[in-house]
């Protein structure tokens, strides 16, 4: 796949996330209820900078982002989850599996970038990959037994 569809995908999973990290900011329940909730509302605030952001570049470069919810569906790779209580382990087990799925999209996206001399996505993906190295080293502290 081209980084150009894979941009949709990425523009996709983004806008999935950020309704499904509210599910969990929302319904997570436990003694650590509100490191949890903050912790899903800052990355929900960088999803949501994102979403924009890649939309942007995508403008920029004279492609069309995906804009319905349907089409965000249709071309998503992280899976919707019902609503329900969360124990604060599910909580955070469920942000780290998607923080990783979306850590290697960003880093297959960056690698072709790389490849093709496109500055622009490899600088921005590179501090995507960044702010996920960091919060995936927080979720391991977090699950540490
Ligand atoms: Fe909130």
């Amino acid at each position: 796949m081209s980084n150009v569809n894979k941009l949709n995908v990425y523009l996709s999973n983004l806008a999935l996330w950020t309704a499904k990290l509210h599910n969990i900011h929302w319904n997570v329940t436990g003694q650590a209820f509100v490191q949890v909730h903050e912790f899903t509302e800052s990355l929900y605030d960088e999803t949501f900078e994102q979403y924009d952001a890649v939309a942007e570049v995508q403008k920029m470069r004279g492609e069309m982002p995906l804009v319905k919810l349907s089409d965000f569906l249709a071309n998503a790779t992280l899976k919707e989850i019902d609503a329900k209580d969360f124990t604060i382990t599910e909580a955070l087990q469920l942000v780290e599996a998607d923080m990783k799925a979306m850590s290697a999209l960003a880093r297959e996206i960056r690698d072709e970038a790389d490849k093709n001399d496109d500055c622009q996505i490899v600088g921005m993906f590179e501090g995507y990959l960044d702010f996920y190295a960091k919060k995936l080293w927080f979720l391991r502290a977090m699950l540490a037994k």
